[in-house]
């Protein structure tokens, strides 16, 4: 099991996406166990994307992410931190798969709706910027042997 941390940025919230992008992670068959609606202070946004300091667009990817509120979401699944990124498609709507939640929602080449970790590493240090200890809640997933491949072992 891995969790990871998926942001609907403010373009996402703005445009009333929430409930839909969420949906998406629910109906794969990802648990939703973080989940607030927040407003990035400018410090939590540099660190976040710290990796990217050097490069051109930094400053107003930083503008973009602080511009309005986003939903950050803690999301638990076999393999959810590949299994998301699938999901959300190529860094821009332009050019990402439609089925994808970029490639569905998104035509834009500097709004793109979602952010999610891309590595087991990347997810342990997002998931402790965002989210303070006790946010993310390990609660019983009713579903979870109807989702998994452990129903054959039922019958
Ligand atoms: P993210 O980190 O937000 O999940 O997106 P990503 O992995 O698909 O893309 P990444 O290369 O990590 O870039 C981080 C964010 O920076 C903005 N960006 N702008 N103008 C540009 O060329 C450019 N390239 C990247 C995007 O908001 C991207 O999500
Ligand atoms: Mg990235």
């Amino acid at each position: 099991m891995e969790t990871t941390l998926i942001i609907v940025k403010p373009d996402g919230v703005q445009r009333g996406l929430i409930g839909r992008i969420v949906s998406r992670f629910e109906d794969k068959g990802l648990q939703i166990t973080g989940m607030k609606l927040t407003k990035i202070p400018m410090s939590l946004a540099e660190t976040h994307y710290e990796a990217h300091k050097a490069k051109k667009f930094y400053p107003g990817l930083v503008r973009f992410m602080t511009s309005s509120p986003v939903v950050v979401l803690a999301v638990r699944g076999i393999n959810a931190i590949a299994i998301c990124r699938k999901m959300m498609g190529a860094t821009f709507g332009s050019n990402a798969e439609p089925g994808t939640i970029r490639g569905d929602f998104g035509v834009s080449n500097s709004f793109n709706l979602i952010h999610g970790s891309d590595s087991p590493e990347a997810a342990k240090r997002e998931l402790e910027l965002f989210f303070a200890p006790g946010e993310v809640l390990a609660w019983d997933w009713c579903s979870i042997g109807w989702t998994y491949d452990a129903a054959e072992e039922k019958f």
